[in-house]
Formats: C-alpha cells, structure tokens, sequence
C-alpha cells in the first residue's frame, strides 16, 4: 500500500474549515466560556497520569469535527498503521521509521533486545564499579561524545532524570568550537572517564573530530591498549568505529531505521542508562510505548498527540500563526525546548510534498520556548501584549518529587495563572492609559501530569513526536528525513579544504590512527596464534 500523498489543502474539509475561519476568527474565547459553563471538561482529555487542558484555544466543537474531518480525509489512519508495521515510509531515504519498536517489549525484535540486554550488563559494571580503568580506579565520569540526535536527547534526558541520578558525573561534548571539548576535558582524568562515541553513520565532522581530540589528549599519559578500558561507541558503522581503535565488544549497535533525532530510546541511550541505571532507562521505554499504544488504539477524539497535532494546524494554517511556545514549568525540563526544536524542525521544515511539488501553504511552526518561572520574566510580555498570535503549551508536574510544598503551590499558581491571563486578559481598572490594557484571547493548553517520573517522562516525548508524524501527514511532506542540513554540511567540508591548503585536517589517518590500526592487529594476530 502506499504511503498517502493527499494534499490537504484539496481536501472538503480544507475548504469547510477556511469558510469556518473566516466566519468565527473574530470571536473571543472569553464568550466562548461564558456560553458553555462545561467548556472546561468538555474540552480535556484524561488519560493515566496525563490530563489536557485545549479550552483555551480558539476553538469550538465545529472546528474539532472539521479537523477530525480533514485527517480523515488525508488518511491519517492509514499513515499511522503504515508507520507502525515498518512500511518504508521515509521514502526518500528507503527506510522504515521504526523507533517505536525500540519501546515495546511485546513484540521487540531479536537485535533490540541483545542490545538493551549488553546495555544492562555494561552500565551495571560501570554503577557498581567491577569496571575499571586502566590504573584499576573505577569509573566516575561518563562523557557522551555527540551531536543532533545523538546529544540532545540522551542530554535532555539526563538532565530531566536527574533526581534518579546515582554517583556518575555525565558530561555531553556536542560543538566543534575546541572551547567546548577543552572545558570538558579540564575537569576529568583520564584513568576514571568512559568516553561514548555517539554517531549514527560515525562520519560526522563535529564527532569524529571532538573524539580524535579526546583520544589524543587520553594517549598523552596512557597506551593504545588502554582504549578499550575507556573508549565505548554507538553507531550503525561498526567498520568505522573499528577503525578508530575501539573493540568490536565495546560496540554498541543502531539500525537504519531509526531517525537520529528519534534515537534516544536506542543504544545512544546508554548516556542515560548509566547515569539511572537500566532499570530507569526501561521504565522511559515503558512509559513511551503506552503513549504509542494510545496513539495507535484511540479514537481521533480522545487521542492527545492527534489533538495536539490538529489544533497545531489550525494556528498556523488558518491563523498564520508562526510560532509555537512550549513552556515546562520544571527546571529539570531546562532541555526539553533544544530537544523538541531539533524533532520537530528537522522533521517538517520542508517546503516539497510527498508528490515532489512545492507546498502551497505553510508547514513546519518555528518552536520555541524555555522554562517556567524564568520564562515569565523573560519573554512572557511579548506574549501578553505582543503583535504576535503565539500558541502555547504549558506543562506541570502535579506532585514535586522534593517534598517542597511552598514551591510547588507557587509553582503552579503561576502557571495557572499566566494562561488565564493570557485567556482573559484584563483591562485597565482605573482606565488609567491603554499601556495596561491585556486583551487576553491568547491560546494555549496546559498538559498537567501526575509527577515527573521516568515513566511519564517517556510518555511526554513520545507524545511531541507523534504530535510531530500527524502534523507531517496532514502537510503532506517526509517528516523522516532531512536533506536540508546536508547541503551545509557538504559546503562547511569544501570551505575546509580551502583553508586547509596542506591537506591535513581533514578525515585523513593520522599518526596515531595508523600506530593504533597496527596495534590492534598485533594484538588480534598474537590472540589468533
Ligand atoms: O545534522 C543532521 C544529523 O544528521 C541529525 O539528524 C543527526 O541527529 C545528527 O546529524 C548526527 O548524526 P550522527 O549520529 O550520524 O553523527
């Protein structure tokens, strides 16, 4: 069957919803509220620890069952079976888009279980410390050697589970400015830090630069044969990986079918894994594949990252709007924003259809956003009493996991309290100038969940890239592959060369790369014999 290839804007329900739009655009969600006393539960969906608030948006019940209508009409049932039983959806690269599979443990291919299983059996040397360095210390930093897809998740993560942490300091080493390598390396030793080499092809400039660097700066004080101690990687190019010197065991695979920027749930996890521990690491996958299975089973009506995705549409196809805020009220969320930016970004910023012809209309939003209170400090304004039309999400945790009681009611006041604003507005009281004046009517939803568990952390993520595949389906576009970051990438490797006149920058073997491809078959020759 084929992937459907609908243009949306061809679609009855396009033309009803445009008709729509222009009959309603002017009313304001405040009457919206004071006709329907039940908007409020009408307009949520509870589902586990999951509760969304979409009341406060620009909608109402005809404008939901236009849009259920137009994913109907671009078959959006169909796209998401067709994601799920690992058709080659990602047609322009021939690949199956399967990192749901990577959650769900019902039905997990062979290969992902053997690799969660070495993931397991790795980190549980490096928490209990049975693993040593190569002066018999154990291990007490872990430096995650990435970039795109193979840092901001496994960062973001950690970040975000970092009250499950255990003794571990974790390190993420993404830019090629050196500033960032150096500063990193300032604070470790060599004889206690892991180094995982995070790249799913192992081509990529930054990455293979960065962990050459490292790989110098760890044979200053110890050998070749040193590097298996403290040198792991993660990545579909085992040949590559080999030749960089690190053991075939230390190997930890990644499949072409799954998207960098959808890897975290894989082994470039294993960041993660040791900062949690597996067990933590698996409750992320868990709580991932119930948003799936809800995602998969529920009617359009009752499924939130279908909603999400559908109202997402109406804003920015209808309203024009052209951005979206995402707004955590969470400090450990600090991440959540950069992840989601590269996610959601990489995924709809195209501008050809699944037909191969320029789009008529608009796709990909800009997202963009940052952590609740500060937010509200710093942007907020722009939000309140700006031109602009900005959508937001607004996500809280119900229960602290420090018992900070006093925080936590402020906490959620405020965020309460910045979307009614932002809904009703106010106006001056002593009508004393128009500067005062909030005329409200401002959209958002608020996304209330029990407690930042890794569960429900999973769950969330999950949730965002589905919310991504709907919005890429009704658009008509790939959102699976990303050919507009490799002209950059093409062009940065020819300015390269033309800076580099003597040729010796570039991917070429060094020294030290030949020293270690002879050591290394010595030592497998001596093994053989
Ligand atoms: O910059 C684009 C990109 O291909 C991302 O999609 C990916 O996450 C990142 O580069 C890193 O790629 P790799 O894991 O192959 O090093």
């Amino acid at each position: 069957m084929s992937f459907p290839s609908i243009n949306p804007t061809t679609t009855k329900a396009w033309a009803r919803l445009q008709k729509h739009f222009s009959e309603s655009k002017e009313r304001k969600m405040q009457d919206l509220f004071a006709e329907d006393s039940l908007r409020a539960s009408k307009f949520s969906i509870d589902w586990e620890d999951f509760y969304l608030d979409y009341s406060k948006n620009r909608i109402t019940q005809e404008t939901i069952s236009l849009l259920l209508q137009l994913s109907e009409e671009v078959q959006l049932k169909q796209a998401i079976e067709q994601q799920f039983s690992g058709e080659k959806i990602n047609q322009t690269e021939n690949r199956a888009v399967l990192h749901t599979a990577l959650r769900n443990f019902d039905a997990m291919p062979k290969e992902v279980k053997q690799t969660l299983k070495k993931m397991r059996v790795f980190s549980k040397k490096i928490i209990d410390k049975s693993w040593k360095g190569y002066t018999g210390k154990p291990i007490t930093d872990i430096v995650n050697i990435g970039i795109g897809g193979s840092d901001l998740g496994p960062d973001m993560i950690t970040e975000a589970l970092s009250f499950y942490k255990n003794h571990l300091n974790v390190h993420f080493v993404s830019n090629v400015d050196g500033d960032h390598v150096q500063e990193t390396l300032k604070k470790l030793h060599r004889e206690t830090t892991l180094f995982i080499i995070v790249s799913k092809t192992f081509t990529t400039q930054e990455t293979i630069t960065n962990a050459s660097t490292i790989r110098n700066w760890f044979l200053q004080k110890a050998t070749i044969l040193d590097i298996e101690r403290h040198f792991v990687a993660v990545s579909t190019n085992i040949k590559e990986v080999e030749n960089f010197g690190i053991a075939k065991e230390n190997i930890f695979p990644m499949w072409d079918w799954v998207g960098g920027r959808f890897s975290l749930w894989s082994a470039v996890g294993l960041s993660v894994c040791c900062a949690v521990g597996y067990s933590n690491f698996e409750k992320l996958l868990r709580g991932a594949h119930q948003m799936d299975l809800h995602f998969k089973n529920k009617p359009f009506k009752e499924n939130i990252p279908v909603f999400l995705a559908l109202i997402s549409v109406w804003y920015n196809n209808f309203y024009k709007a052209e951005s979206e805020a995402i707004v955590p009220y969470s400090q450990y969320l600090t991440k959540l924003v950069p992840y989601l930016q590269q996610a959601i970004m990489e995924s709809n910023g195209k501008q050809i259809d699944r037909n191969g012809k320029p789009v008529t209309y608009q796709t990909g939003t800009i997202v963009w956003g940052s952590t609740g209170t500060n937010a509200q400090h710093a942007f907020f304004q722009l939000l309140h009493q700006g031109t602009k039309l900005i959508p937001v999400d607004f996500i809280a945790f119900a229960k602290a996991l420090h018992k900070q009681d006093v925080h936590q009611q402020m906490l959620l006041a405020n965020c309460f309290a910045q979307s009614e604003a932002l809904l009703n507005g106010t106006l001056d009281e002593k009508n004393e100038h128009h500067y005062k004046l909030f005329d409200g009517n401002r959209p958002s939803n608020t996304l209330l969940i029990k407690q930042l568990t890794p569960e429900n952390l999973g769950a969330l993520i999950a949730m965002y890239e589905h919310k991504l595949f709907v919005q890429g389906v009704i658009w008509n576009v790939f959102s699976y592959d990303q050919w507009g970051v490799e002209l950059g990438k093409k062009l940065a490797k020819n300015t390269l060369s033309a800076l580099d006149e003597k040729n010796t920058l570039q991917n070429k073997k060094t020294p030290t790369d030949l020293l270690i491809t002879k050591t290394l078959e010595t030592k497998k020759n001596s093994k053989n014999n």
